[in-house]
């Protein structure tokens, strides 16, 4: 019983002493979408639904919730921020290329469709991004009409 008091308070001094601790805040700009926006003219409703459901791990500001501050669970999220804005950033997207921006597209709304995206962890917390079968359909509609659009600009180039 000892043993098991001490390994406790090891861990709560941890606990604490790792509250010093945290990773580097994703908070940038949020105009540095807009170029994207004004690109792809989502509807306000799409708009709506990615800025809910996609920015924040997609782009360079994240909003975070006030459990975003204990370690460990902004290491957890900032991996994912980390990872999912090195595969698409839509904050960059006037740096990407033609061939990239269709592709990107192309694997948004695959990725919507198969309900990959948003990830699960994401919508346990944030239910307004738990998407129902008409977001997902105005998504895919909206991705696919500009895929085929950056594709027909491909072929004139
Ligand atoms: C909680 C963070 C998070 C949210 C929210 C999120 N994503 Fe992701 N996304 C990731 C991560 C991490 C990856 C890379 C790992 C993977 O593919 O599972 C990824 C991968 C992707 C990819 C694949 C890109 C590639 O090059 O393979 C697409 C497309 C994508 N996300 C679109 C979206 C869209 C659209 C939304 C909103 C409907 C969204 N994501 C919401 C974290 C997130």
């Amino acid at each position: 019983m000892k043993v098991v008091k001490k390994i406790g308070w090891v861990v709560v001094i941890v606990f604490v002493i790792a509250q010093f601790f945290g990773p580097e805040k994703n908070e940038g700009d949020l105009t540095t979408i807009t170029a994207f926006v004004n690109e792809t003219k989502p509807s306000e409703e799409v708009h709506k639904i990615l800025k809910e459901a996609c920015f924040d791990c997609h782009s360079n500001k994240t909003r975070y919730p006030w459990y975003s501050t204990i370690t460990p669970i902004n290491y957890w999220m900032a991996d994912h921020v980390k990872v999912g804005k090195k595969k698409l950033n839509f904050s960059k997207w006037s740096e990407y290329s033609l061939r990239r921006k269709a592709h990107k597209m192309e694997e948004l709304y695959e990725e919507v469709e198969k309900k990959n995206m948003p990830l699960d962890s994401y919508t346990w917390t944030h239910r307004e991004a738990n998407l129902t079968a008409r977001q997902i359909k105005l998504v895919v509609d909206w991705a696919k009409q500009v895929e085929s659009a950056y594709e027909k600009q491909k072929t004139t180039k």
